[in-house]
């Protein structure tokens, strides 16, 4: 089975995205084609890219321990979901500059992108685009459903909770199927 990161793409404390990465993986059935991993941000905690070169000229040379570690642990994966908030009309930070640290590692490989916020995530989801694709010098190849989950105010109970997320999303299984099967479609027609 392909390996496939589930990044998550807050580090906030009182963040929701583990509560909708959790609800990805288990009613997608990724785990039914893929051996899937969730990658919690707060585990790695990057700093800044702070190398002498741009990853792209660096070929892999990280001086730093946590550089070499992320190098090693990103390029040990086949595929990714990122399952992202929007915030500020982009993606977070820590997302940002996780991404930023890498080059090969992400590139060529089958990806999607799972996004959420007050208005469904859709610059978050337009902007991870760009910077994983499209004129980016990184390029993934990226499924054509790219799921955007909006965050309903009456969604949510008293303490900010996600009251009842099976069916506040309901709508969007069909969507998060496809996701699946477009991964394991880019996956088979890149070993052809
Ligand atoms: C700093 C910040 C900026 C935000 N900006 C936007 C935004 O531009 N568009 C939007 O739809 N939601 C926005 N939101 C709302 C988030 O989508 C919502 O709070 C969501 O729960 C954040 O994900 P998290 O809880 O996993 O961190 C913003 C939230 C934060 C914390």
């Amino acid at each position: 089975m392909k390996k496939v990161a589930v990044i998550m793409g807050s580090v906030r404390t009182h963040r929701i995205n583990h509560v909708i990465t959790n609800w990805f993986v288990a009613t997608s059935g990724l785990k039914d084609k893929f051996n899937v991993e969730i990658v919690d941000l707060k585990d790695w905690m990057l700093p800044p890219y702070d190398e002498i070169v741009a990853p792209m000229s660096l070929k892999g040379a990280y001086t730093t321990e946590h550089g070499k570690k992320w190098q090693k642990y990103i390029d040990g994966m086949e595929g990714f979901v990122f399952v992202t908030p929007e915030y500020n009309k982009s993606v977070p930070h820590a997302l940002k500059t996780h991404v930023d640290y890498l080059f090969t590692e992400w590139n060529g490989k089958p990806t999607s992108i799972v996004s959420y916020g007050y208005s469904g995530g859709d610059s978050s989801s337009d902007h991870l685009q760009s910077i994983l694709g499209r004129k980016s010098a990184i390029q993934v190849k990226m499924t054509e459903t790219l799921p955007q989950l909006l965050l309903k105010k009456d969604i949510f109970n008293e303490k900010w909770e996600i009251a009842d997320i099976n069916s506040s999303f309901a709508q969007y299984l069909p969507a998060t199927k496809k996701v699946v099967s477009e991964l394991d479609a880019l996956f088979k027609s890149s070993t052809k």
